[in-house]
């Protein structure tokens, strides 16, 4: 294919005739604009251009085959690249309100988690930090997992000697050096050009425990590439460990194309994500989408949310979430061959009743993690500490035989003792790691993992303890939360009898 002049593909730059140049190749996308689950506009936006930066901030290049057969038109003339449109980048904050470097604190100016977030807010692009920060509906179960942690208290002991601390705790069989662990979360390309091999290089050298996500920017397999090489560098030293978040896809096929992956890869344990048969309403997320399709002239952004059905979708960041990636069909009769796959440890990410903790050790699951998905899918759900709260009540048979994980929310590491008292093996921390990586990089993975640990060993001694085994449910105060939980109506009561 003789090459194309960048001229001639500045020129389609349309709704009608929309061309874009991905690694050198121009693209015929018309046809695909409106099957983008990130929405036409954000596509539009790039009409007419070089494209690669943006898309590599939110896929694998690999997706590039997802395109409709015969979009690929051949390769740009390399000299006539000047020639292209140059996007009007709407997503850049004007100098005046952006923090130039010399303003972002230094990192040791960091002191408790929550910092982060207000660095984080100055240096990321609007849309990268809606992303992050954004919630379901009105932000109601956000704002409810920030409020449950304050809402217990700890009880200390005094006069016993506490000088030598051990926060070390073992999740899934392996040794970490926290009771806490950094929480999968997708594309994180958009938080650091470096996206997730970054973050795993902060939890290698930290020797904490990390859940990789299926949607994130770069493959699975890089990701474990990256672990092993910070690994390798430290001399094999580090007791960190990866872990794979899983979304199961409608397809199947896909869905054990993707295990076959992560087991040859090494990860060392499956957390299937199951809060999310369909996206939440991830409202600013909406927000921001329309104002940018009515800057393209667009003004129909909204009409794929309202179809509803398992087709809706709500825009993950371009479109991390299509149509198929998400199965609404799962049930627990998939763990049976899911687990067969694996053939490992089994963690099911985002349980929030007593009822499905009870099942998920029915069906021989290792773990759960209780969670709301940061407050990011139910609008009202439970905070974890209430749904930890109902399997002590209702279900105490399920403590000790399952590995019980917590998240959203945690913001202290004193907090951590809150879950663990309460018989949780560990809690998973999600924004305050994403605003670190996106305001410091490896260096605020780092510092995050040292102020948790800190307020945790500090949090220890306060209470009496040196290590984790020690700590008992007498050691908290959960009045507050237990006044409001859930009691079954009296005809459930009877047919449970
Ligand atoms: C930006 C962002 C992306 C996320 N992506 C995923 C994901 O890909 N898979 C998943 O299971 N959970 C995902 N989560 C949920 C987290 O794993 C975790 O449940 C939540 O962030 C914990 O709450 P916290 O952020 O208040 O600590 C994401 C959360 C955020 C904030």
């Amino acid at each position: 294919m003789a090459p194309i002049d960048g001229a001639e593909v500045s020129k389609h730059n349309t709704k009608k005739s929309c061309w874009i140049v991905l690694e050198s190749k121009v693209y015929d996308i018309t046809s695909f604009l409106g099957q983008h689950p990130g929405g036409a506009a954000i596509l539009l936006k790039q009409a007419g251009s070089d494209a690669t930066t943006e898309f590599k901030k939110y896929h694998q290049l690999e997706y590039v085959n997802d395109l409709p057969a015969r979009s690929d038109l051949g390769p740009v003339d390399p000299n006539t690249l000047a020639q292209l449109r140059v996007p009007k980048d709407t997503e850049a904050k004007p100098a005046s309100e952006t923090d130039s470097d010399n303003k972002i604190p230094h990192v040791s100016m960091v002191i408790s988690a929550p910092d982060f977030e207000t660095v984080a807010k100055a240096v990321l692009p609007h849309k990268a930090w809606i992303y992050a920060s954004s919630s379901a509906n009105t932000g109601l179960s956000l704002r409810t997992n920030l409020d449950s942690w304050p809402r217990i208290q700890l009880r200390p002991r005094v006069l016993r000697d506490v000088a030598d601390v051990d926060t070390r705790r073992t999740i899934l069989g392996h040794s970490s050096q926290y009771p806490f662990y950094l929480s999968p979360m997708g594309t994180l390309g958009v938080i650091h050009p470096e996206a997730e091999p970054e973050m795993v290089r902060g939890a290698v050298r930290k020797g904490a425990h990390m859940v990789v996500s299926t949607a994130s920017t770069k493959s699975t397999e890089q990701i474990m590439q990256s672990y092993l090489d910070e690994q390798k560098r430290l001399g094999n030293a580090s007791p960190s460990k990866l872990f794979f978040q899983f979304y199961m896809p409608v397809d199947k096929k896909k869905g054990l194309a993707l295990l076959g992956i992560a087991k040859r890869a090494g990860y060392k344990g499956l957390w299937i994500t199951v809060d999310t048969p369909v996206l939440g309403k991830r409202s600013a997320d909406r927000l921001q989408q329309a104002e940018e399709a009515l800057a393209v002239g667009m003004e129909d952004s909204t009409a794929e949310w309202e179809a509803g059905g398992e087709n809706a979708f709500a825009p993950a960041m371009g479109g991390r979430v299509a149509t198929g990636q998400l199965s609404p069909h799962t049930t627990w009769e998939d763990l049976a061959w899911l687990r067969k796959e694996w053939n490992g440890p089994i963690v099911l990410k985002g349980i929030q009743s007593a009822e499905d903790a009870k099942l998920a050790m029915e069906y021989e699951c290792q773990g759960i993690l209780l969670s709301n998905h940061g407050g990011r899918q139910q609008h009202s759900a439970p905070s974890a500490l209430m749904t930890l709260l109902e399997i002590r009540t209702y279900y105490p048979e399920v403590m000790g035989k399952l590995e019980i994980f917590l998240d959203g929310g945690l913001r202290d590491g004193a907090d951590v003792l809150k879950a663990l008292c309460l018989g949780a093996t560990a809690v998973g921390v999600g924004r305050p790691y994403l605003y670190a990586l996106a305001a410091y990089g490896v260096q605020g993975i780092e510092r995050c993992t040292d102020i948790l640990s800190e307020e945790l060993a500090i949090g220890m001694r306060l209470l009496g303890v040196t290590s984790l085994d020690q700590l008992r449910p007498e050691m908290v105060n959960a009045t507050s939360l237990l006044n409001e939980m859930w009691r079954p109506e009296p005809s459930t009561i009877r047919s449970r009898l």
